[in-house]
Protein backbone atom coordinates (compact mmCIF):
# COMPACT_ATOMS: atom_id res chain seq x y z
CA UNK A 1 0.00 0.00 0.00
CA UNK A 2 1.24 3.55 -0.98
CA UNK A 3 0.60 5.12 2.53
CA UNK A 4 1.06 8.97 2.82
CA UNK A 5 3.81 10.12 5.45
CA UNK A 6 2.51 10.72 8.96
CA UNK A 7 -0.31 12.86 9.07
CA UNK A 8 -1.19 15.96 11.04
CA UNK A 9 -4.89 16.91 10.32
CA UNK A 10 -5.49 18.65 7.74
CA UNK A 11 -7.79 21.39 9.39
CA UNK A 12 -6.28 24.71 8.97
CA UNK A 13 -5.28 26.54 11.91
CA UNK A 14 -8.32 29.42 11.43
CA UNK A 15 -11.16 26.67 10.93
CA UNK A 16 -12.85 29.17 8.51
CA UNK A 17 -13.28 27.92 5.02
CA UNK A 18 -15.22 30.39 2.74
CA UNK A 19 -17.06 27.73 0.26
CA UNK A 20 -20.49 28.22 -0.50
CA UNK A 21 -22.75 25.87 -2.11
CA UNK A 22 -25.18 26.93 -4.98
CA UNK A 23 -28.19 24.93 -5.85
CA UNK A 24 -30.63 25.53 -8.48
CA UNK A 25 -33.38 23.06 -7.24
CA UNK A 26 -36.98 22.04 -7.78
CA UNK A 27 -35.56 18.87 -9.81
CA UNK A 28 -35.86 14.65 -8.87
CA UNK A 29 -32.90 13.17 -7.58
CA UNK A 30 -32.55 9.88 -9.30
CA UNK A 31 -29.66 7.03 -9.16
CA UNK A 32 -28.10 5.01 -6.70
CA UNK A 33 -25.52 5.81 -3.98
CA UNK A 34 -23.54 4.23 -1.94
CA UNK A 35 -22.70 5.20 2.30
CA UNK A 36 -20.28 6.41 3.69
CA UNK A 37 -18.30 4.90 7.21
CA UNK A 38 -20.51 6.48 10.31
CA UNK A 39 -18.83 9.51 11.68
CA UNK A 40 -20.12 9.18 14.92
CA UNK A 41 -18.87 5.32 15.23
CA UNK A 42 -15.22 6.14 13.66
CA UNK A 43 -14.78 9.25 16.21
CA UNK A 44 -14.67 7.06 19.32
CA UNK A 45 -12.93 4.49 18.09
CA UNK A 46 -10.22 6.47 16.58
CA UNK A 47 -10.07 7.39 20.81
CA UNK A 48 -10.44 4.21 21.47
CA UNK A 49 -7.47 2.84 19.16
CA UNK A 50 -4.62 4.36 21.56
CA UNK A 51 -5.99 1.96 24.28
CA UNK A 52 -3.77 -0.30 22.38
CA UNK A 53 0.27 -0.19 22.10
CA UNK A 54 0.20 -1.80 19.10
CA UNK A 55 -0.89 -0.53 15.40
CA UNK A 56 -4.81 -0.60 14.87
CA UNK A 57 -6.09 -0.21 10.99
CA UNK A 58 -9.17 0.91 10.26
CA UNK A 59 -11.51 0.99 7.12
CA UNK A 60 -14.24 2.31 5.95
CA UNK A 61 -13.49 5.40 7.19
CA UNK A 62 -15.21 8.65 5.36
CA UNK A 63 -12.96 11.69 4.44
CA UNK A 64 -14.25 14.24 7.06
CA UNK A 65 -12.94 17.09 9.18
CA UNK A 66 -14.07 15.81 12.36
CA UNK A 67 -11.86 12.92 11.54
CA UNK A 68 -8.65 15.10 10.56
CA UNK A 69 -9.65 17.05 14.05
CA UNK A 70 -9.89 13.63 15.84
CA UNK A 71 -6.32 12.56 14.13
CA UNK A 72 -4.68 15.72 14.70
CA UNK A 73 -5.85 15.29 18.74
CA UNK A 74 -3.72 11.79 18.63
CA UNK A 75 -0.84 13.22 16.73
CA UNK A 76 -0.68 16.12 18.93
CA UNK A 77 -0.47 13.07 22.02
CA UNK A 78 2.29 11.66 19.97
CA UNK A 79 0.68 9.05 17.88
CA UNK A 80 1.93 8.59 14.36
CA UNK A 81 -1.42 8.26 11.58
CA UNK A 82 -1.32 7.52 8.08
CA UNK A 83 -4.37 7.65 5.65
CA UNK A 84 -4.75 5.78 2.23
CA UNK A 85 -8.12 6.32 0.92
CA UNK A 86 -10.34 5.08 3.43
CA UNK A 87 -7.69 3.39 5.40
CA UNK A 88 -6.69 4.89 8.47
CA UNK A 89 -3.15 3.42 10.41
CA UNK A 90 -2.95 4.30 14.14
CA UNK A 91 -0.01 3.59 15.87
CA UNK A 92 0.41 4.85 19.32
CA UNK A 93 3.70 3.19 20.78
CA UNK A 94 5.54 6.85 20.69
CA UNK A 95 2.21 8.81 22.59
CA UNK A 96 3.80 10.92 25.07
CA UNK A 97 1.64 13.21 26.39
CA UNK A 98 -1.83 13.30 28.02
CA UNK A 99 -3.28 16.11 27.04
CA UNK A 100 -5.74 17.53 24.50
CA UNK A 101 -5.22 21.49 24.33
CA UNK A 102 -8.00 23.94 23.84
CA UNK A 103 -6.92 24.94 19.94
CA UNK A 104 -8.04 21.14 19.39
CA UNK A 105 -11.08 20.88 21.72
CA UNK A 106 -12.22 24.00 20.50
CA UNK A 107 -12.65 22.53 17.04
CA UNK A 108 -14.80 19.54 17.83
CA UNK A 109 -16.54 18.26 20.95
CA UNK A 110 -15.75 14.62 20.27
CA UNK A 111 -12.52 15.24 21.24
CA UNK A 112 -13.17 14.69 25.14
CA UNK A 113 -14.06 11.04 23.97
CA UNK A 114 -9.99 10.77 24.39
CA UNK A 115 -10.36 11.30 27.88
CA UNK A 116 -11.67 7.39 28.73
CA UNK A 117 -9.00 6.23 26.42
CA UNK A 118 -6.29 8.50 27.78
CA UNK A 119 -7.76 7.26 31.32
CA UNK A 120 -7.86 3.32 30.13
CA UNK A 121 -4.03 2.70 28.75
CA UNK A 122 -2.23 5.48 30.76
CA UNK A 123 -4.00 5.95 33.90
CA UNK A 124 -4.21 9.90 33.75
CA UNK A 125 -5.48 12.75 31.49
CA UNK A 126 -6.23 16.38 30.80
CA UNK A 127 -8.49 17.50 27.96
CA UNK A 128 -9.68 21.46 27.20
CA UNK A 129 -12.87 21.59 28.14
CA UNK A 130 -14.93 22.18 25.36
CA UNK A 131 -17.74 24.54 26.97
CA UNK A 132 -21.37 25.07 24.14
CA UNK A 133 -21.90 24.72 21.16
CA UNK A 134 -24.04 25.49 18.55
CA UNK A 135 -27.05 23.33 19.22
CA UNK A 136 -26.96 23.88 22.80
CA UNK A 137 -24.93 23.77 26.32
CA UNK A 138 -23.94 19.93 26.20
CA UNK A 139 -22.20 19.45 29.25
CA UNK A 140 -20.17 16.54 30.29
CA UNK A 141 -20.76 15.86 33.84
CA UNK A 142 -21.68 12.39 33.12
CA UNK A 143 -18.80 10.82 31.89
CA UNK A 144 -16.93 13.04 34.79
CA UNK A 145 -19.25 11.55 37.41
CA UNK A 146 -18.50 7.84 35.57
CA UNK A 147 -14.95 8.26 36.00
CA UNK A 148 -15.08 9.34 39.38
CA UNK A 149 -17.19 6.04 40.53
CA UNK A 150 -14.37 4.05 39.14
CA UNK A 151 -12.08 5.86 41.17
CA UNK A 152 -10.34 8.10 39.40
CA UNK A 153 -9.64 12.26 41.14
CA UNK A 154 -11.13 14.31 38.89
CA UNK A 155 -10.52 17.98 38.03
CA UNK A 156 -12.82 19.79 36.16
CA UNK A 157 -11.16 23.26 36.99
CA UNK A 158 -9.86 26.43 34.54
CA UNK A 159 -10.93 25.31 31.37
CA UNK A 160 -9.60 21.46 31.78
CA UNK A 161 -10.96 18.31 33.13
CA UNK A 162 -8.15 15.95 34.35
CA UNK A 163 -8.20 12.69 35.65
CA UNK A 164 -6.18 10.94 37.82
CA UNK A 165 -6.52 6.99 38.57
CA UNK A 166 -6.35 7.09 42.72
CA UNK A 167 -7.94 3.71 43.54
CA UNK A 168 -9.29 2.33 40.33
CA UNK A 169 -11.75 -0.78 40.21
CA UNK A 170 -14.84 -1.97 38.57
CA UNK A 171 -18.18 -0.64 39.80
CA UNK A 172 -22.05 0.22 38.85
CA UNK A 173 -22.46 3.61 37.29
CA UNK A 174 -26.45 4.48 36.42
CA UNK A 175 -26.07 7.41 34.25
CA UNK A 176 -29.43 10.25 34.90
CA UNK A 177 -29.95 10.04 31.01
CA UNK A 178 -28.19 7.71 28.19
CA UNK A 179 -25.57 10.24 27.05
CA UNK A 180 -24.03 8.46 23.91
CA UNK A 181 -20.57 10.27 24.60
CA UNK A 182 -20.58 9.08 28.48
CA UNK A 183 -21.50 6.04 27.84
CA UNK A 184 -18.82 5.14 25.17
CA UNK A 185 -16.03 7.24 27.63
CA UNK A 186 -16.80 5.20 30.38
CA UNK A 187 -17.09 2.01 28.57
CA UNK A 188 -13.26 2.58 27.22
CA UNK A 189 -11.98 3.51 30.79
CA UNK A 190 -13.57 0.88 32.38
CA UNK A 191 -12.18 -1.31 29.83
CA UNK A 192 -8.80 -1.28 31.89
CA UNK A 193 -9.82 -1.02 34.98
CA UNK A 194 -9.88 -3.82 37.19
CA UNK A 195 -12.61 -5.97 38.42
CA UNK A 196 -16.38 -5.66 36.85
CA UNK A 197 -17.89 -2.24 35.93
CA UNK A 198 -21.71 -1.89 35.02
CA UNK A 199 -23.24 0.63 33.09
CA UNK A 200 -26.93 1.07 33.76
CA UNK A 201 -29.20 3.64 31.48
CA UNK A 202 -26.57 2.98 28.91
CA UNK A 203 -26.96 4.62 25.48
CA UNK A 204 -28.29 2.02 23.47
CA UNK A 205 -27.12 3.69 19.85
CA UNK A 206 -25.69 1.80 16.97
CA UNK A 207 -22.11 2.96 17.43
CA UNK A 208 -21.89 1.92 20.77
CA UNK A 209 -22.21 -1.61 19.45
CA UNK A 210 -19.73 -1.01 17.11
CA UNK A 211 -17.17 0.49 20.16
CA UNK A 212 -17.99 -2.84 22.10
CA UNK A 213 -17.06 -4.73 18.71
CA UNK A 214 -14.05 -2.88 18.61
CA UNK A 215 -12.74 -3.07 22.19
CA UNK A 216 -13.42 -6.93 22.33
CA UNK A 217 -11.73 -7.63 19.00
CA UNK A 218 -8.48 -5.67 21.20
CA UNK A 219 -9.22 -8.32 23.74
CA UNK A 220 -11.35 -6.49 25.90
CA UNK A 221 -14.51 -7.90 27.81
CA UNK A 222 -17.55 -6.07 27.29
CA UNK A 223 -21.04 -7.43 26.81
CA UNK A 224 -24.76 -5.55 26.42
CA UNK A 225 -23.98 -2.82 23.90
CA UNK A 226 -27.40 -1.96 22.21
CA UNK A 227 -29.15 -2.82 25.69
CA UNK A 228 -29.74 -0.64 28.03
CA UNK A 229 -27.01 -2.32 30.74
CA UNK A 230 -23.30 -2.92 29.96
CA UNK A 231 -21.07 -5.55 31.61
CA UNK A 232 -17.62 -4.70 31.36
CA UNK A 233 -14.47 -7.20 32.66
CA UNK A 234 -11.40 -5.04 33.15
CA UNK A 235 -8.47 -6.21 31.19
CA UNK A 236 -4.89 -5.67 31.33
CA UNK A 237 -3.54 -5.21 28.20
CA UNK A 238 -5.42 -4.71 24.35
CA UNK A 239 -3.80 -5.86 21.36
CA UNK A 240 -3.86 -4.36 17.61
CA UNK A 241 -6.71 -5.18 15.14
CA UNK A 242 -8.20 -4.45 11.84
CA UNK A 243 -11.90 -3.06 12.35
CA UNK A 244 -14.30 -2.01 9.47
CA UNK A 245 -16.47 0.81 10.65
CA UNK A 246 -20.82 0.42 9.99
CA UNK A 247 -22.18 2.78 7.70
CA UNK A 248 -23.56 6.26 8.44
CA UNK A 249 -26.83 6.16 9.46
CA UNK A 250 -27.76 9.72 9.67
CA UNK A 251 -26.04 10.00 6.04
CA UNK A 252 -28.39 7.51 4.89
CA UNK A 253 -31.06 9.41 6.46
CA UNK A 254 -30.70 12.89 4.96
CA UNK A 255 -30.11 10.98 1.38
CA UNK A 256 -33.42 9.38 2.17
CA UNK A 257 -35.23 12.61 2.87
CA UNK A 258 -33.38 14.02 -0.17
CA UNK A 259 -35.17 11.64 -2.24
CA UNK A 260 -38.61 12.04 -0.62
CA UNK A 261 -38.21 15.93 -0.76
CA UNK A 262 -37.21 15.69 -4.49
CA UNK A 263 -40.21 13.61 -5.35
CA UNK A 264 -37.41 11.64 -7.25
CA UNK A 265 -36.32 7.99 -6.36
CA UNK A 266 -33.09 7.00 -4.96
CA UNK A 267 -31.09 3.53 -4.09
CA UNK A 268 -28.64 3.55 -0.89
CA UNK A 269 -26.62 0.97 -1.00
CA UNK A 270 -24.55 -0.31 2.05
CA UNK A 271 -27.02 0.78 4.63
CA UNK A 272 -28.22 -1.28 7.70
CA UNK A 273 -31.47 -1.33 7.23
CA UNK A 274 -32.06 -1.90 11.20
CA UNK A 275 -30.18 1.33 11.97
CA UNK A 276 -32.39 3.33 10.03
CA UNK A 277 -35.62 1.92 11.04
CA UNK A 278 -36.89 5.23 12.95
CA UNK A 279 -36.55 7.15 9.83
CA UNK A 280 -38.10 4.78 7.56
CA UNK A 281 -40.95 4.43 9.94
CA UNK A 282 -41.46 8.62 10.01
CA UNK A 283 -41.31 8.68 6.05
CA UNK A 284 -43.59 6.16 5.13
CA UNK A 285 -45.90 7.92 7.41
CA UNK A 286 -45.01 10.47 5.69
CA UNK A 287 -46.20 8.83 2.20
CA UNK A 288 -42.99 7.65 1.00
CA UNK A 289 -42.27 4.12 -0.57
CA UNK A 290 -39.44 2.39 1.21
CA UNK A 291 -38.39 -0.92 0.06
CA UNK A 292 -35.37 -3.29 0.75
CA UNK A 293 -33.55 -4.32 -1.79
CA UNK A 294 -30.50 -6.38 -2.59
CA UNK A 295 -28.19 -3.84 -1.95
CA UNK A 296 -29.61 -1.72 0.81
CA UNK A 297 -32.68 0.49 0.54
CA UNK A 298 -34.91 2.36 -2.45
CA UNK A 299 -36.45 4.86 -1.54
CA UNK A 300 -39.46 6.91 -3.34
CA UNK A 301 -40.84 10.36 -2.89
CA UNK A 302 -44.63 10.61 -4.02
CA UNK A 303 -47.32 14.01 -4.79
CA UNK A 304 -49.09 13.28 -2.25
CA UNK A 305 -47.68 13.56 1.18
CA UNK A 306 -49.04 14.37 4.40
CA UNK A 307 -47.63 15.61 7.76
CA UNK A 308 -46.48 14.13 10.63
CA UNK A 309 -45.79 14.72 14.20
CA UNK A 310 -42.18 13.44 15.68
CA UNK A 311 -40.71 13.67 18.92
CA UNK A 312 -36.68 12.95 18.81
CA UNK A 313 -35.44 10.35 21.31
CA UNK A 314 -32.80 8.21 22.38
CA UNK A 315 -32.29 5.22 19.76
CA UNK A 316 -33.81 3.34 18.73
CA UNK A 317 -36.30 6.64 18.75
CA UNK A 318 -35.98 9.53 16.13
CA UNK A 319 -32.74 11.18 15.87
CA UNK A 320 -31.74 14.49 16.93
CA UNK A 321 -29.14 14.33 14.26
CA UNK A 322 -32.43 13.79 11.38
CA UNK A 323 -34.46 16.79 12.81
CA UNK A 324 -33.66 19.72 10.79
CA UNK A 325 -33.74 17.43 7.46
CA UNK A 326 -37.07 15.88 7.78
CA UNK A 327 -38.24 19.70 8.80
CA UNK A 328 -37.07 20.79 6.03
CA UNK A 329 -38.99 18.13 4.50
CA UNK A 330 -42.80 19.06 6.80
CA UNK A 331 -41.95 22.38 5.23
CA UNK A 332 -42.96 20.94 1.90
CA UNK A 333 -46.04 19.14 2.69
CA UNK A 334 -49.85 19.33 2.99
CA UNK A 335 -50.71 19.95 6.42
CA UNK A 336 -49.44 21.16 10.14
CA UNK A 337 -46.43 18.92 11.42
CA UNK A 338 -45.24 19.48 14.54
CA UNK A 339 -41.48 18.73 15.80
CA UNK A 340 -40.49 18.61 19.74
CA UNK A 341 -36.50 18.23 20.15
CA UNK A 342 -36.30 16.49 23.51
CA UNK A 343 -32.46 15.83 23.02
CA UNK A 344 -30.47 19.70 22.90
CA UNK A 345 -32.14 22.68 24.34
CA UNK A 346 -31.35 24.74 21.11
CA UNK A 347 -31.65 22.81 18.07
CA UNK A 348 -33.75 25.08 15.88
CA UNK A 349 -31.32 27.45 14.19
CA UNK A 350 -32.14 26.10 10.45
CA UNK A 351 -35.68 27.84 11.40
CA UNK A 352 -34.96 30.95 10.20
CA UNK A 353 -33.01 29.86 7.64
CA UNK A 354 -35.62 27.88 6.00
CA UNK A 355 -37.96 30.79 6.83
CA UNK A 356 -35.75 33.04 4.45
CA UNK A 357 -36.82 29.71 1.53
CA UNK A 358 -40.87 30.73 2.98
CA UNK A 359 -41.08 28.05 5.40
CA UNK A 360 -43.97 28.53 7.40
CA UNK A 361 -42.28 27.40 11.33
CA UNK A 362 -43.33 28.75 14.48
CA UNK A 363 -40.83 27.66 17.39
CA UNK A 364 -42.39 27.91 21.33
CA UNK A 365 -39.36 26.00 23.87
CA UNK A 366 -38.69 23.15 22.24
CA UNK A 367 -41.36 22.63 19.52
CA UNK A 368 -41.98 24.01 16.48
CA UNK A 369 -45.10 23.75 14.65
CA UNK A 370 -44.92 23.73 10.52
CA UNK A 371 -47.35 24.59 7.96
CA UNK A 372 -46.65 23.23 5.00
CA UNK A 373 -46.27 24.84 1.78
CA UNK A 374 -46.47 23.81 -1.85
CA UNK A 375 -42.95 24.87 -2.98
CA UNK A 376 -40.08 26.52 -1.20
CA UNK A 377 -38.29 29.29 -2.65
CA UNK A 378 -34.18 29.62 -3.42
CA UNK A 379 -32.78 31.75 -1.02
CA UNK A 380 -29.09 33.03 0.44
CA UNK A 381 -28.85 31.10 3.70
CA UNK A 382 -26.67 29.95 6.39
CA UNK A 383 -25.28 26.84 7.82
CA UNK A 384 -25.08 27.11 11.67
CA UNK A 385 -24.14 23.84 12.17
CA UNK A 386 -23.45 20.26 10.74
CA UNK A 387 -27.29 19.09 10.17
CA UNK A 388 -28.84 22.27 10.01
CA UNK A 389 -26.35 22.52 7.04
CA UNK A 390 -27.48 19.60 5.42
CA UNK A 391 -31.44 20.24 5.97
CA UNK A 392 -30.84 23.80 3.75
CA UNK A 393 -28.91 21.78 1.08
CA UNK A 394 -32.20 19.48 0.99
CA UNK A 395 -34.50 22.35 1.23
CA UNK A 396 -32.62 23.93 -1.89
CA UNK A 397 -33.12 21.08 -3.87
CA UNK A 398 -36.09 21.08 -3.40
CA UNK A 399 -37.04 24.96 -3.97
CA UNK A 400 -37.72 26.88 -6.87
CA UNK A 401 -35.04 29.03 -8.03
CA UNK A 402 -31.39 29.22 -7.09
CA UNK A 403 -30.42 28.89 -2.94
CA UNK A 404 -26.83 30.14 -1.88
CA UNK A 405 -25.89 28.07 0.87
CA UNK A 406 -22.71 29.40 2.96
CA UNK A 407 -21.06 28.10 6.26
CA UNK A 408 -20.05 25.12 4.78
CA UNK A 409 -17.21 23.75 6.81
CA UNK A 410 -20.00 22.87 9.15
CA UNK A 411 -21.21 20.14 6.37
CA UNK A 412 -17.73 19.00 5.64
CA UNK A 413 -16.89 18.19 9.59
CA UNK A 414 -19.92 15.05 9.26
CA UNK A 415 -20.80 14.84 4.71
CA UNK A 416 -17.91 13.05 2.72
CA UNK A 417 -18.68 14.71 -0.54
CA UNK A 418 -21.93 15.72 -0.22
CA UNK A 419 -21.97 17.85 -3.33
CA UNK A 420 -20.61 15.50 -5.25
CA UNK A 421 -22.75 12.81 -4.00
CA UNK A 422 -26.33 15.04 -4.50
CA UNK A 423 -24.48 15.82 -8.60
CA UNK A 424 -24.52 12.06 -9.32
CA UNK A 425 -28.18 11.54 -8.52
CA UNK A 426 -28.68 14.43 -10.95
CA UNK A 427 -28.64 17.43 -8.40
CA UNK A 428 -27.66 21.05 -10.21
CA UNK A 429 -25.40 21.89 -7.36
CA UNK A 430 -21.72 23.80 -7.82
CA UNK A 431 -19.65 23.80 -4.78
CA UNK A 432 -17.49 27.27 -4.79
CA UNK A 433 -14.30 27.53 -2.99
C1 LIG B 1 -23.62 12.19 20.18
C2 LIG B 1 -23.39 12.40 18.70
C3 LIG B 1 -24.28 13.53 18.19
C4 LIG B 1 -25.73 13.25 18.55
C5 LIG B 1 -25.89 12.95 20.03
C6 LIG B 1 -27.29 12.53 20.42
C7 LIG B 1 -21.08 11.76 18.40
C8 LIG B 1 -19.69 12.17 18.10
N1 LIG B 1 -22.00 12.73 18.48
O1 LIG B 1 -23.24 13.40 20.84
O2 LIG B 1 -24.13 13.60 16.77
O3 LIG B 1 -26.51 14.39 18.23
O4 LIG B 1 -25.00 11.89 20.42
O5 LIG B 1 -27.70 11.43 19.68
O6 LIG B 1 -21.38 10.59 18.53
N2 LIG B 1 -25.62 15.48 28.50
C9 LIG B 1 -25.52 15.93 29.80
N3 LIG B 1 -24.38 15.59 30.49
C10 LIG B 1 -23.39 14.82 29.97
C11 LIG B 1 -23.53 14.37 28.63
C12 LIG B 1 -24.66 14.71 27.92
O7 LIG B 1 -26.38 16.63 30.30
O8 LIG B 1 -22.40 14.54 30.64
C13 LIG B 1 -26.81 15.87 27.71
C14 LIG B 1 -26.42 16.76 26.53
O9 LIG B 1 -26.32 18.11 26.94
C15 LIG B 1 -27.54 16.55 25.56
C16 LIG B 1 -27.92 15.08 25.83
O10 LIG B 1 -27.37 14.74 27.08
O11 LIG B 1 -28.62 17.37 25.87
C17 LIG B 1 -27.42 14.11 24.76
O12 LIG B 1 -26.04 14.21 24.67
P1 LIG B 1 -25.11 12.95 24.28
O13 LIG B 1 -25.95 11.75 24.06
O14 LIG B 1 -24.01 12.89 25.28
O15 LIG B 1 -24.53 13.44 22.89
P2 LIG B 1 -23.03 13.42 22.41
O16 LIG B 1 -22.37 12.16 22.83
O17 LIG B 1 -22.38 14.70 22.75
Amino acid sequence: MNLKPAWLGAYPSGGVFLGKLIVRGNMPLKGQITISGSKNSILPIMAASIMSNEEVVLTGVPDLEDINVMAEALTTLGARIKREDDVLIIDSRSISSYEIPENISRKMRASNLVMGALLARFREAKVAYPGGCNIGSRPVDLHLKGFESLGYKVNAEAGFMEGKAVNIKGTEIMLDFPSVGATENIMMAASMVPGTTIIRNAAREPEIVDLQNFLNRMGAKVKGAGLDTIRIEGVKYLEGVQHTVIPDRIEAGTFMVAAVITRGEVCLNNVIVEHVQPVVAKLKEIGAEIYNCNAGIRVTGSRNLRAADIKTMPYPGFPTDMQPQIMALLSTVKGTSVVVETIFDNRFMHVQELRRMGADIKVEGRVAIIKGKKYLEGASVEATDLRAGAALVLAALSAVGESEITGVYHIDRGYEKLHIKLKNLGADIERIE
